[in-house]
């Protein structure tokens, strides 16, 4: 007869909780999915039921426009022609080729 049991101490030690990628229609939020480095905006939003329309999915028509409400989706160094400093100012992101950086809010649409 077995003298000892196992017990299994799972301590999971959670300073922070895993960051977020989150799709909202002004204050409705459509849907949220856990952030996977190098995926695009768009590749989160499929992953969270949300649909953004895409186009040229290379960062030239704007199809995919986002607003940017919290978070980083770093710039490229030369903006895209889907994107102008004006748009960019608005917190315009285009979710083909935008990757979010962390804990990220969009609004899927354009700025206004
Ligand atoms: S789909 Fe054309 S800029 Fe994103």
């Amino acid at each position: 007869m077995p003298a000892h049991s196992v017990t299994t101490e799972e301590t999971p030690e959670k300073h922070a909780l895993p960051p977020v990628v989150r799709f909202l229609q002004g204050a409705k939020l459509l849907g949220q999915t856990p952030h996977v480095p190098g995926n695009t905006l768009v590749e989160h939003a499929e992953d969270a039921g949300v649909h953004i329309p895409t186009n040229c999915t290379s960062g030239t028509c704007g199809t995919c426009m986002v607003t940017l409400l919290y978070g980083e989706i770093p710039l490229p160094e030369v903006l895209p022609p889907g994107l102008d400093d004006y748009l960019v100012e608005g917190c315009a992101r285009l979710g083909c080729i935008g990757k979010p950086d962390g804990d990220v809010d969009v609004d899927i649409r354009p700025p206004l």
